[in-house]
């Protein structure tokens, strides 16, 4: 699985169709325009008449339905011509239980994707998908967008110094704590989060970032886990529940870690690097600030430069999903590495799948 099969993209610009009309893709569509190499020119909805309402919003020239944009709906004279001729890549921003089918469907019909966390919940699948990917040779990415802001790279080379106070300002880090915890009982506009059919819950929704914190910055995948849980009651109309909140309690490389996420209630949405000499932390892990993003630290009295406290400041480290998309753009092109990696994803979705299974929780197959 790589990118020495893709096909190069050999246009200067990446042709973008938005898929969902939601809450990310109104916020991220303005974002997706700014992106280096990147053009939008339309939107996908169940709704043509949305589809419409939003290109209208967003000044795009295409709107079509799903099944219009892989090429199998019914042609009108006013969708004719808004098929994968005239765009390269989708970003698809449907609700999670609708993530790994579409992105077969898109891949299918000829489309690079950029698939909205969480981009499976079952290993197999995410196997699957980037072995359909690299057959058709067309790229695949899981949107993580807070992996294209330099503050990950900095609490990286925090986290992997081993060696005392070499580039960790803290000493060996021991110990890492993670949460995402945001009240999320009104959000979307069809309580997405809290419905089971359309694969809601805390570790789709919101624990994948923490998830994926520790497995990015140890570099390695999660280990022994103690895992407990609350299960949702089902919401109206459907029969079974979401996991609402989760902890976890474990340990990788080494380094025990613990992970909290819950969509129940507004709390923490921060993540602690615990070393031997002290504490790097920020409130900010998920949502760098693009101009100016900080970490504390906090010195320990066993620190050699006795107990205090200190920033890391990290300047201009620029918009996330603008970085995401332009990531994507290059790695169409052939001039980097997908981020995440295929083989990152298939992790990730690993991680979730023990995790559910651990609280009993099961979406059934994505594909
Ligand atoms: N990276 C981030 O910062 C971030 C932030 C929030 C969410 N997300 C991810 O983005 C995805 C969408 O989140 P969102 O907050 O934008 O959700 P949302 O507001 O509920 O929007 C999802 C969109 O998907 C379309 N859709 C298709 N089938 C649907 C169905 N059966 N029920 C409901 N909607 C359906 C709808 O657009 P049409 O009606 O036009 O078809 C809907 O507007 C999720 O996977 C979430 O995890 C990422």
């Amino acid at each position: 699985m790589g990118l020495v099969r893709r096909e190069q993209c050999p246009m200067s610009e990446l042709r973008w169709i938005v898929m969902g009309t939601g809450l990310i893709a109104d916020k991220v569509t303005p974002l997706l325009a700014r992106a280096p190499g990147c053009r939008v020119v339309g939107v996908a909805s169940r709704d043509l008449g949305r589809a419409r309402a939003f290109a209208d919003r967003h000044g795009l020239e295409r709107a079509c339905t799903y099944e219009e944009l892989v090429g199998t709906g019914a042609s009108t004279p006013e969708n004719q011509g808004q098929r994968h001729r005239h765009a390269d890549a989708v970003y698809c921003t449907l609700p999670n239980r609708h993530h790994p089918e579409w992105t077969r469907r898109l891949l299918d019909a000829g489309f690079h994707v950029l698939c909205e966390k969480p981009l499976c919940w079952r290993r197999a699948d995410a196997e699957r998908l980037f072995a359909e990917a690299d057959r058709a040779g067309r790229l695949l990415v899981e949107g993580f967008m807070y992996l294209h802001h330099p503050q990950i790279d900095a609490l990286t080379t925090v986290a992997r110094d081993g060696d005392g106070l070499g580039v960790s300002p803290v000493g060996p880090i021991r110990r890492i704590e993670a949460c995402f915890e945001s009240d999320m009982k009104a959000v979307g506009r069809e309580a997405t989060r809290y419905s089971h059919d359309l694969a809601g819950g805390a570790t789709l929704d919101l624990g994948c970032y923490p998830i994926s914190f520790v497995r990015t910055v140890l570099g390695c995948e999660l280990g022994d886990m103690k895992i407990s849980g609350v299960v949702a009651r089902p919401i109206e109309g459907e029969r079974l529940g979401v996991d609402e909140r989760i902890e976890i309690e474990g340990l990788a490389s080494g380094v025990s870690f613990r992970l909290v996420f819950g969509i129940d209630r507004s709390g923490s949405r921060g993540v602690r690097l615990i070393g031997v000499h002290g504490t790097v932390s920020t409130e900010w892990p998920w949502s760098p600030d693009a101009e100016r993003a900080e970490l504390l630290v906090e010195r320990s009295e066993t620190h050699p430069r006795g107990a205090g406290r200190e920033t890391i400041v990290i300047a201009r480290g620029g918009d996330k999903f603008v970085q995401q998309f332009g990531a994507f753009a290059a790695a169409v092109r052939g001039g980097r590495a997908a981020r995440p990696s295929a083989s990152w994803s298939i992790g990730q979705a690993e991680a979730i799948e023990r995790v559910l299974d651990a609280v009993g929780v099961d979406f059934g197959p994505g594909l």
